[in-house]
């Protein structure tokens, strides 16, 4: 069952060409492929193998071969496979099948949305369309002439120029599309139904025009506009930092309200979620529009980083989605602040990847093997492959990465190729050696530091000893050594940084330097340091390692005050903080009584009484550690203790230091129009998050601001803020609040989706039996991906406390809902199955809970490929 890396082989045969003719029809849509085949000259050995063509689904009509119709006796069907043998060196085959996208459930292949056709082949949906070599090794010149009714489908796209189109008998139309570069079966896309649109023109750098479309459901068409200036400055952005400038006249997105995934980066045809394309202040947050600027660059940005340039097999995912990842972070953090940009990408790093680092699905960023690879698209692959590329950029330099990046594209462009090949360009560019740090690759697990520092007066000399360990994961219980970049400074005693210079350099060199940790244990020797300097440890999070030191209390309270690097002055209150909470959760396990320490309380007042100075910065640097966050800090997570402790600490800072609370709230209402510029955003957070301290109080004057604001705001991020305190609050208005919202909001599903998630996150203690009821509320949809992971996913993911409910029901309900999932949508089940995957963290009571459900899934007939993998090496693991 298991793919496995070291069997890769290129194919024995390629497809050239691909003209595909697709009829569109309400009960069947034939599709006629005719496909230019021939041996493939790299694989001499594969002598006359047989020619095996993908299908899963298909109805197979009629296959000729160079224009001759076979028989049944001249091929072999199987559920996943067409077989041809003798067949000519090089030869034209042409299949007929039939399908039935009203049909597809699953999102995978061609299906509808809202009565529009719509596509999505990344992995392996492209064989739900046409019999195919669907692998992205095999690239393929395409033209797609789509037929279909008029006043259905006006609109039929597909990849590249707009060639020809014309109207037929009996109300249909037809368009015929071509895309003239080669591209693996994965990036094709086509659309078709009724949509709106708006446009724009951009120049390219070397004055190529290309007209710029987002198609959307009519009645959207006003809130498109945030998207399109976001893909606008993508392209300007990839032109001015990488030198990439688009190459064909013409890029469409469409938005689409059923799908899998964020979005897709077809060729020339990205297909969206709505939740990444709509947003206006009234119905989106000020996350959404991030969260749009983002995506929107990222397909964006795969034109060359996947497109141009695509994966030899689906263990390289990380090679288009790494890169593509730390190309979008970037352009984020150079349109917003850097610093608040970083954070927020560390933050999610640290509780998402590194719980499934912890857990039975922990992989490698070039995972070696899988069962199905619609599980491989995790936090891993994508966000610590982003990571692994920012590394090498810190160790090769800004110019060096361009020169590398420069290699890249003249060596590989129109290839489909492997990690290996982008890292070999980025050596061969800079004269770095990688070698060892392409372990990155290869080791799963998330390695740990552990540093200690010295002061030696008498010889002024600081030295920094790193010790280096990478923990067991399944299938790799041994570890090699990392090459792990630690960008590190000193602070001396009146908070500025000291000049750097090592033992054995002449001069010191900059106050920000990378030490190059490569053994289990290095000691490394600053020397002209006087007195006893603070270090600012893993600058900018350099490397996605779990760090612990023998910095006092005292020394993080320094650095929150003047480490020079943003991000550590985050980071050294995070850290006082989880040392803090995670002393509670062993007072509060222990029965002691739970005493916030007041030079806590201190260090929190200091902090939010410079707020003003960065709002945004500040806002995140006055949430507590989040409860994901301390569970990973702690060898079994008690999810109670964490939600007891963090609560009493919200609490107590909340009484403690209400008036400035409600100083600071007043200071950051941004009266008049609404904006979602930085500075105004900014300012949102840190009200909110003051508002969010003061309703843990539970006083009524609190209370009072929170529904004063909830009715009266008019943007969307501060009434979903007012109603999720609203819904952990025990005042009777929350009841009439949430109803209120509903009403205002029901003919937005988008809108609808965050009143689900509101109440499956509440931590109030009826929110499983809320969450059941939600199931049956006429706007929930259980074919809606959107609609599953925000009320069930929200439940599972964003509930801990009432999720692993000691009694198990939180673990029986999702192992319901996965089961009820798994035959229409595989893809969505598969990806609630989150929790189960890191059971070997929790207690033996829930430990054995878990296990029970997952047995149940697995002993349940006709499961998917997705969730038998995951369900099945959670039992392995535990
Ligand atoms: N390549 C897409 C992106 O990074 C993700 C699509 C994955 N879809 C899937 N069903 N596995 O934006
Ligand atoms: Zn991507």
């Amino acid at each position: 069952k298991a793919i496995r890396l070291q069997d890769y082989r290129p194919p024995a045969h390629r497809i050239d060409r691909v003209d595909l003719h697709v009829d569109l029809g309400e009960d069947v849509t034939t599709v006629r492929a005719v496909l230019a085949i021939r041996r493939n000259p790299d694989r001499a050995d594969a002598g006359t193998e047989a020619l095996t063509l993908d299908g899963q689904r298909l109805v197979l009509r009629s296959v000729a071969v160079d224009g001759r119709t076979l028989d049944a006796a001249d091929y072999t069907l199987t559920p996943d496979h067409l077989i041809l043998t003798d067949t000519p060196d090089a030869f034209t085959l042409e299949t007929v099948v039939e399908i039935k996208p009203q049909e597809n459930t699953a999102l995978e292949g061609l299906y509808k949305s809202s009565g529009n056709f719509c596509t999505q082949c990344e992995a392996e949906g492209f064989r739900k369309i046409t019999y195919f070599l669907d692998r992205p090794d095999v690239m393929a010149v395409y033209s797609t002439t789509i037929t279909g009714d008029k006043a259905r489908y006006p609109v039929l796209l597909s990849n590249g120029n707009l060639a020809d189109s014309g109207d037929l008998a009996d109300g249909r139309h037809w368009a015929r599309w071509e895309d003239p570069f080669p591209k693996p079966c994965y990036l094709f896309a086509l659309v078709a139904g009724t949509l709106v649109h708006g446009e724009e023109r951009f120049r390219t750098a070397s004055g190529r025009d290309v007209t710029l479309r987002i198609y959307v459901e009519p009645g959207n068409e006003d809130k498109i506009g945030h998207a399109m200036r976001s893909l606008v400055k993508s392209m300007r952005w990839d032109e001015e930092v990488y030198g990439l400038e688009y190459d064909l006249d013409i890029f469409n997105i469409v938005a689409v309200g059923d799908f899998n995934m964020g979005a897709m980066e077809n060729k020339s045809l990205n297909v969206f979620n709505t939740k990444y394309i709509l947003a206006k202040p009234e119905t989106a947050t000020d996350l959404d529009f991030q969260n749009i600027e983002a995506v929107v660059a990222h397909e964006y940005f795969h034109n060359w980083t996947g497109n141009r340039v695509t994966c030899r097999d689906w263990f390289q995912l990380s090679l288009k989605e790494g890169l593509t990842v730390f190309r979008d972070q970037e352009f984020s953090a150079d349109m917003n602040s850097r610093a608040v940009k970083r954070i927020a990408d560390v933050q999610g790093l640290r509780t998402v990847q590194f719980q499934e680092d912890a857990g039975a699905m922990a992989h490698p960023v070039r995972p070696d093997s899988y069962v199905e690879i619609n599980n491989f698209y995790t936090p891993t692959v994508y966000n610590k492959g982003a990571e692994v590329i920012r590394m090498i950029h810190t160790l090769l330099g800004a110019e060096n990465y361009r020169k590398g990046i420069d290699l890249y594209f003249a060596r590989h462009d129109g290839q489909a190729v492997t990690c290996d090949d982008f890292v070999a360009a980025m050596a061969d560019a800079s004269g770095v050696d990688l070698s060892q740090f392409q372990l990155w690759y290869r080791q799963a697990g998330t390695p740990e530091l552990a540093v200690t520092g010295r002061h030696d007066p008498a010889t002024a000399t600081y030295r920094l000893t790193i010790r280096q360990t990478v923990p067991p994961t399944p299938g790799q219980p041994t570890k090699q050594p990392m090459h792990i970049p630690v960008v590190v400074g000193l602070l001396g005693p009146d908070g500025a940084d000291l000049p750097l210079r090592l033992e054995g350099e002449a001069a010191a060199a900059g106050t920000s330097r990378i030490l190059h940790v490569t053994a289990e244990s290095q000691t490394f020797t600053f020397q002209d340091v006087a007195a006893r300097p603070v270090p600012s440890l893993l600058r900018g999070f350099s490397a996605p390692v779990k760090l612990t030191s023998d910095l006092s209390d005292a020394d993080l309270t320094f650095l929150m005050a003047h480490d020079s690097d943003a991000f550590n002055r985050w980071e050294a209150g995070q850290i006082l903080g989880g040392r803090i909470l995670l002393g509670l959760v062993a007072d509060q396990q222990a029965g002691r009584a739970l005493v916030l320490p007041d030079s806590y309380v201190d260090a929190v007042a200091a902090v939010l009484a410079d707020a003003d100075r960065d709002p945004a910065f500040a806002a995140q640097a006055l949430v507590l550690p989040t409860e994901a966050y301390l569970g990973t800090q702690m060898a079994v997570i008690d999810p109670d203790a964490i939600h007891t402790v963090r609560e009493f600490a919200r609490k107590t800072l909340a009484t403690a230091l209400r008036a400035d609370w409600l100083a600071a709230h007043r200071r950051n209402v941004t009266p008049g129009a609404f904006s979602v510029d930085a500075a105004a955003i900014g300012k949102r957070a840190l009200k909110n998050l003051c508002l969010a301290y003061l309703m843990a109080a539970e006083d009524a004057e609190a209370l009072g601001l929170c529904l004063g604001q909830y009715h009266g705001a008019t943007g969307m991020t501060d009434v979903i803020a007012a109603l999720q305190f609203l819904s952990n609050s025990p005042a009777a208005e929350r009841e009439e609040a949430i109803a209120d919202f509903y009403n205002r909001w029901k003919a937005e599903p988008l809108v609808v989706d965050k009143w689900f998630s509101v109440q499956a996150m509440s931590h109030r203690a009826d929110a499983l039996a809320r969450v059941r009821a939600l199931l049956d509320h006429p706007a929930f949809e259980i074919r809606n991906p959107n609609k599953v992971y925000a009320l069930i996913g929200g439940f599972a993911n964003g509930n801990p406390v009432r999720f692993h409910a000691a009694g198990g029901e939180g673990y029986r309900f999702l192992a319901d809902q996965v089961l009820r999932l798994d035959p229409m949508n595989p893809q969505v089940a598969s990806r609630l199955m989150g929790p189960f995957s890191r059971l070997r963290r929790y207690d033996a009571a829930r430990q054995a809970l878990m296990k029970a459900e997952l047995e149940r899934i697995v002993g349940t007939t006709g499961l998917s490929s997705d969730v038998y993998e995951i369900a099945s090496k959670s039992l392995e693991a535990a």
